[in-house]
């Protein structure tokens, strides 16, 4: 297992747009492993790939209490969204703040998986909610921003 460093708000490299991938190569599946070590040793559900200072469009996500339901998003984009909601969101580069984010209630994504291969999913509530968190950091976006 291999941790990644966590940049902590207010660092600026927070604030800097990934890139797309452009070809999986072994170096990218390495990150995505130490990325999911990351989130699953800080508790976390998600976690972008600029949180740990690696400025390239990869997602990793796990919502499920088990622990083993893996979701990877790298060049995720958003194909329609409906409906609101809020819940209180935190953010792993944000430590002990917490707050009421309106999001979007239903998102259908589009993304590579890590085998290279694009997929679609439509979904609701907490997973579309972290997504939509987790996409906001690949454009420099925090939570706290929608606090303002
Ligand atoms: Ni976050």
């Amino acid at each position: 297992m291999s941790l990644l460093k966590i940049i902590y708000y207010p660092d600026k490299r927070l604030r800097k747009t990934a890139k797309p991938i452009k070809k999986i190569n072994k170096n990218i599946i390495h990150t995505i492993q130490n990325m999911f070590d990351t989130m699953y040793f800080f508790s976390g559900i998600g976690l972008a790939a600029t949180q740990v200072n690696i400025h390239k469009q990869i997602i990793v996500i796990d919502i499920s209490k088990t622990k083993n339901q893996k979701l990877v998003l790298i060049n995720p984009i958003i194909l329609n969204k409906h409906g609101n909601i809020q819940t209180q969101e935190g953010c792993l580069s944000i430590p002990e703040k917490y707050g009421i984010i309106p999001r979007y209630k239903t998102i259908k994504i589009r993304a590579f998986n890590q085998q290279g291969e694009y997929f679609e999913l439509q979904t609701q509530n907490l997973l579309s909610i972290c997504i939509q968190h987790e996409m906001d950091h690949l454009i420099g976006k925090l939570f706290i921003d929608y606090l303002k």
